[in-house]
């Protein structure tokens, strides 16, 4: 999506070879129409598929969700992310281990807004080593829905999380893919 590649080439501060900080306009201050016309295109990518519910995870995933829900006029929910529970009589849990922050959490869905009905989209705004996005779909399947595929803000090609994810046999559709961010630049893919 070339509209995100020119915010990530303008606006983008690569941290190191490995992170890109898009603090202006989708980690901290968000660009609505920007993220409007992410909704929009992932909205045009999962068109065929029947979506009936939206899945992201708190906090950076709400709001490129939420777009891309109203565009397919589908629900939004957002997994939460909590240290440990005791109390899951009510919840689907799956633990997902984020090595970029070096935390495990409980992630959580209430089992009133997931059911075998369901043809799920997950969105995520990072993919990396695709630990949040498999988190989400093992929520998915203890549902009994059926992840119809993955959307992903900016993807870090160079990581594992996108072949992982395809190898799974899911559709991974990322609006940017990173090839690299090696000399304090970000290359895309193609
Ligand atoms: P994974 O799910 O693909 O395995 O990714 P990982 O655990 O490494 O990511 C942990 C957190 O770091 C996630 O945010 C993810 O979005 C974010 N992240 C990963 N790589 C980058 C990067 O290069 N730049 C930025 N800005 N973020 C990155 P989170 O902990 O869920 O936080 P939140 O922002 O959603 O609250
Ligand atoms: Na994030
Ligand atoms: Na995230």
């Amino acid at each position: 999506m070339q509209l995100l590649k020119d915010k990530i080439k303008t606006e983008g501060i690569v941290l190191s070879n490995n992170v890109l900080k898009v603090d202006s306009f989708l980690n901290h201050q968000m660009d609505p129409v920007l993220m409007m016309e992410m909704g929009k295109e992932f909205a045009r990518r999962f068109q065929d598929k029947k979506i009936t519910k939206v899945l992201t995870i708190e906090s950076s995933g709400i709001a490129p969700g939420l777009m891309a829900a109203l565009e397919l006029n589908v629900p939004l929910v957002f997994a939460r992310k909590q240290k440990s529970l005791t109390l899951t009589d009510n919840l689907f849990v799956e633990k997902v281990h984020s090595f970029t922050k070096q935390v495990t959490n409980d992630v959580t869905v209430s089992r009133k807004f997931l059911t075998a009905e369901d043809h799920v989209l997950v969105i995520d705004d990072f993919l990396a080593n695709g630990e949040a996005a498999f988190g989400l779909a093992r929520i998915c399947e203890q549902a009994g829905a059926t992840v119809a595929g993955v959307g992903i803000v900016i993807e870090k090609s160079f990581q594992p999380g996108r072949s992982k994810l395809v190898e799974a046999g899911y559709r991974v559709e990322s609006l940017a893919r990173i090839a690299s961010l090696d000399n304090g630049q970000a290359q895309f893919v193609e």
